[in-house]
């Protein structure tokens, strides 16, 4: 969708819609003092469909002639004192929906008045992510099109004249947006599609086009260095396994840089100990924290942060075939320790667990964020809208609450107490892949394994099995692929 920001007087604007943004009280207060001269459509509109400017609540209104627009969409933003940025994105996302089932190529869309001492860039910002993730659809592989009307074109009517800083705002958004779709369609992709080489590719590609710097470790760089969890993971699969990182060095004068690690297991069946059908249905999702990490190395490239960031990703299949590993194995991982493996199923943390310890050996970063897929335990926790995180500091963890919270995309911390620790240890090996065997506080022991690779490394770790993926379609959120940890990391390390 191109954009665009335009000065003028609301009467002046000529389009096909436009969107016109209320609150209950000012919607009172159209019918109280009239001003634009079609309040008694808008009268006739409350009585017959009952629109009372309630959050989400919309209405088509036509206009007779007052305004040079003939159509206007009639968003409810609900009570002006209870606005916030969440309800703003809810609000233009299931606008643009309803523009989108008129089949209309475009819109003009008025920005809210003010309220509740919310800062007019972020309003932008809110109103632009709200109509650009609104209107995602994974439709690549559908033979008829037709079905998804594009919208082509839409324009934001300013009520200030500054219109290049509006732009730069405008243009920071969309990026951010295109980053989180562009995990939406990686997540959404075929597993048989989206292989290990593939992300390795993508990252590439992301590196050539933001001057990143990008290394690729292959299997055979992975038996020479050691990298043996990844390996014993991967090792059923026609598809070998990579080991993808992209640097990003935005302020040369320091030496410090931040890692974001992501997992990358491409398809998830299990292995061995074999996923139930409906368990496996989803699993080509379970490369999201890798998208995730994609998706940020290019927010921050395009932000021209001043920041170091290294973006890690073990990426891998996890199958079955003669060469699989296996429940009982012992593996010595890259940092030495050794690990038994108790399930198969338990991957993601093996080769979080090797990328780490490479990546902090290699790099020495002040701060590691990991993002996996890791547990079906963090979906019993908190459904699909808010991710678990457990942290060995205190600083990285409030950091990325607040960023949560202002995104939205929202994170609740768990404890790391030194049970948990003691429940990964192994009879026979340094640690076990697993906690309790009936999965007892599974997504703590997830972490708790991951943390024995990062040691005292400020550390983060966020189980995003619950929020990168939605069963339904939400007012700004697609079913499939959320594209979940883009705005929340990009907006954390603008602030960290
Ligand atoms: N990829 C899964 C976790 C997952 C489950 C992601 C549901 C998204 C939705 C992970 O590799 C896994 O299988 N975890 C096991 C761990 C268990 C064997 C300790 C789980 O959660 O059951
Ligand atoms: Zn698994
Ligand atoms: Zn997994």
């Amino acid at each position: 969708m191109k954009t665009e920001i335009i000065y003028s007087q609301f009467e002046e604007v000529e389009d096909i819609i436009i969107l016109m943004p209320l609150y209950e009280e000012s919607l009172s207060e159209i019918l109280i003092s009239p001003k634009l001269g079609f309040e008694k459509l808008i009268k006739d509109i409350v009585s017959d469909t009952g629109f009372r400017a309630e959050h989400k609540q919309t209405a088509f209104l036509n206009t007779s002639g007052e305004i040079k627009t003939k159509r206007l969409l009639l968003i409810g933003l609900g009570k002006s004192k209870e606005i916030d940025l969440e309800k703003i994105r809810k609000a233009y996302g299931n606008a643009v929906k309803k523009v989108k089932a008129e089949k209309l190529p475009g819109f003009t869309v008025l920005l809210p008045v003010l309220s509740n001492n919310l800062e007019p860039e972020d309003v932008l910002t809110a109103v632009i992510e709200g109509i650009e993730l609104g209107n995602y659809v994974f439709n690549k592989y559908k033979s008829d099109k037709n079905g998804n009307v594009n919208i082509e074109k839409y324009r934001i009517l300013s009520n200030s004249k500054n219109l290049e800083d509006n732009r730069k705002i405008i243009l920071k958004a969309k990026n951010l947006c295109e980053n989180v779709m562009l995990v939406r369609d990686l997540v959404n992709e075929s597993g048989s599609s989206l292989i290990p080489s593939k992300i390795a590719q993508y990252a590439g590609d992301i590196a050539r086009e933001h001057n990143l710097k990008c290394t690729i470790i292959d299997e055979k760089q992975m038996e020479t260095l050691g990298l043996n969890l990844i390996l014993s993971v991967g090792r059923a699969s026609i598809n070998p396994p990579r080991l993808i990182i992209l640097e990003y060095i935005g302020d040369t004068a320091s030496k410090d840089n931040i890692m974001v690690v992501g997992k990358g297991i491409t398809f998830d069946s299990g292995g061995l100990d074999l996923k139930t059908s409906s368990g496996m249905e989803t699993m080509k999702m379970d490369m999201a924290g890798a998208g995730a990490v994609l998706g940020i190395m290019k927010s921050i490239a395009q932000l021209r942060l001043k920041k170091n960031v290294i973006g890690v990703i073990p990426a891998s299949e996890n199958l079955i075939g003669p060469k699989s590993y296996k429940p009982g194995d012992i593996i010595i991982s890259y940092s030495k320790q050794s690990v038994e493996v108790i399930n198969t199923d338990a991957e993601g943390r093996l080769v979080l667990g090797d990328a780490i310890s490479y990546g902090i050996e290699k790099y020495n970063p002040k701060y590691v964020i990991d993002m996996a897929t890791l547990t079906g335990a963090v979906l019993v926790i908190f459904g699909e809208c808010v991710a678990g995180i457990v942290s060995n500091n205190d600083y990285i963890a409030k950091a990325l609450y607040d960023a949560g919270q202002q995104s939205f995309e929202r994170v609740w911390q768990l404890p790391l107490y030194e049970e948990y620790k003691e429940m990964i240890k192994s009879d026979i090996a340094d640690i076990k892949n697993i906690g309790h065997k009936s999965g007892y506080a599974g997504t703590i022991t997830g972490a708790a394994f991951i943390q024995r690779f990062a040691r005292d490394t400020p550390w983060v770790h966020i189980d995003i099995a619950g929020t990168a993926w939605s069963e339904s379609e939400h007012e700004y959120i697609s079913k499939g692929g959320t594209g979940y940890g883009v705005r929340l990391i990009t907006k954390m390390l603008e602030k960290l």
